[in-house]
């Protein structure tokens, strides 16, 4: 399943904007900031498809009740990237645990792109819900190496996937070899140059985050 939160009119809009403004993402810390506040954006519609139960609190005057998270998901990010959209995400989900994971891409010499794991460091992943952050989804493969890695090596009860811009050639390949994880995206993107950067996409968000190599 694809969820695409622009399709509606919201302020979700107007950070995706100034994400992708060559004026305005020269100041780093708001396109952090700007990346942080769609995590938080996306959590939040994300949370509306979580399971909840039934609880109930005592006010100072009373008791009030209210369905509560059954269990918070666990948060894992892809860096580096990954890590403002990640704090957004833990910003809503605050006492969720978080799993990191690098991969890199090396381009051989025929052209060809080979996707290697460099590090990963997760809890348990067995019976929770995992939401892993990816904000640039372009090419979609290390993306599906990186949730195929954890798929095999746990149980995962349910895996939601959160990206800020994806091409389309970029969610067809999450579809086809991720049939069964819930992908959220900001905005889709038609198309990729011959490196794999999205077209219009906003460049390259690790290097503007935190700067270049
Ligand atoms: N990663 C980025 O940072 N930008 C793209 O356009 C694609 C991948």
């Amino acid at each position: 399943m694809v969820t695409i939160l622009t399709k509606e009119n919201s302020i979700a809009n107007h950070y995706l904007v100034e994400l992708r403004d060559i004026n305005i993402q020269k100041d780093r810390l708001r396109f952090r900031r700007n990346l942080e506040r769609l995590g938080e954006i996306t959590a939040y519609e994300i949370s509306k498809t979580l399971a909840f139960t039934p609880s109930s609190v005592d006010t100072p005057l009373g008791v009030a009740s209210h369905n509560v998270l059954e269990q918070q998901p666990v948060l894992a990010t892809i860096i580096r990237a990954g890590l403002p959209f990640h704090q957004g995400l833990l910003n809503v989900f605050d006492r969720a645990d978080s799993a990191f994971i690098a991969a890199y891409r090396h381009t051989k010499k025929s052209g060809e792109i080979e996707i290697h794991k460099k590090y990963s460091n997760t809890p348990n992943l067995d019976n929770r819900v995992v939401i892993i952050a990816d904000p640039m989804l372009a090419t979609g493969q290390s993306l599906v190496l990186c949730c195929k890695e954890l798929l095999a090596e746990y149980a995962i009860k349910e895996l939601h996937i959160a990206v800020v811009i994806a091409s389309e050639e970029g969610i067809e390949h999450v579809r086809a070899f991720l049939p069964d994880a819930h992908l959220w995206v900001g905005a889709v993107d038609k198309e990729m140059t011959s490196k794999a950067y999205i077209v219009p996409g906003l460049g390259d968000a690790g290097d503007l985050a935190y700067g270049n190599k």
